[in-house]
């Protein structure tokens, strides 16, 4: 039986370098994204199974789950990577929108994927949840109050999770990168980690000794130190 994953956030960045290294592992992935085209590209590429939607619409997070489930028979390994940040602004100068927007994908999206699938894990007593945070949720960044507000969110969720998942032999991992070179901010910052760098650190992880489960991992590139 090979082993399959649902990973959000797959079309580009860190997501599709994290496809690309699970398919070479020989791991049957289904990668969701927005970004229909560049999906179809990741699939022509990896011979991945793909799905796009907005994580924003809660039905469409469901729905992302059951065709994953549909697709894949059963979903062994989650990765919550999809996540944005709009910009950098003090919280006074923040509006609403903001905050659901953010809301919406970076953290009730993956409480919702993370539900779904623990009920499945814990029935079959096996698996691993992998959220992707940031360093944003262990230190108090200013100008970063609504992403941060999520992330601190996604990390406790985590903890509990890890907690929750222990007794079902369930494994789940809170990542937590510094800064990566990709889309996710407008400028490029060569300084930073490389996507691909930051999927090799998550492919260890899944695949780590059956004994042994990595609760959390922190890492940032040589020009940060914000420990
Ligand atoms: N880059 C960093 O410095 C950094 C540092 C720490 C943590 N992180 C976290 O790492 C994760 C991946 O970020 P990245 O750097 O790889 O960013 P990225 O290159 O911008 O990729 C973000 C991914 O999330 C997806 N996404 C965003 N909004 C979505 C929505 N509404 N519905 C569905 N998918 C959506 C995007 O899909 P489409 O493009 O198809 O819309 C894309 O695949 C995020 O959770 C981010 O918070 C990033």
């Amino acid at each position: 039986m090979t082993t399959t994953a649902l990973i959000t956030g797959a079309s580009r960045g860190i997501g599709r370098e994290l496809v690309k290294q699970l398919a070479a592992r020989g791991v049957t992935v289904l990668a969701a994204g927005r970004d229909a085209a560049l999906l179809a590209s990741l699939r022509a590429e990896t011979g991945c199974l793909i799905q796009a939607g907005d994580l924003r619409d809660p039905a469409t997070v469901l729905a992302l789950y059951a065709a994953a489930k549909a697709a894949l028979g059963e979903i062994d390994w989650l990765v919550n990577n999809a996540g944005f940040n709009n910009r950098k602004a003090p919280l006074a100068e923040t509006g609403l929108d903001e905050f659901e927007a953010q809301y919406a994908v970076n953290l009730r999206a993956p409480y919702l994927l993370c539900r779904e699938a623990m009920r499945d894990l814990t029935r079959r007593r096996t698996g691993h949840i992998v959220n992707v945070i940031s360093t944003c949720a262990l230190h108090a960044n200013e100008t970063m109050g609504v992403y941060s507000a999520m992330k601190w969110g996604l990390r406790g969720l985590t903890g509990v999770l890890v907690k929750e998942a222990r007794p079902y032999g369930v494994k789940v991992t809170a990542v937590y990168p510094g800064g990566v070179n990709t889309a996710f901010r407008a400028q490029s910052r060569p300084d930073y980690l490389r996507p691909d760098s930051v999927a090799t650190a998550i492919v260890n992880v899944l695949f780590a000794p059956a004994d042994l489960v990595v609760h959390e991992l922190t890492f940032r590139p040589l020009a940060e130190c914000n420990f």
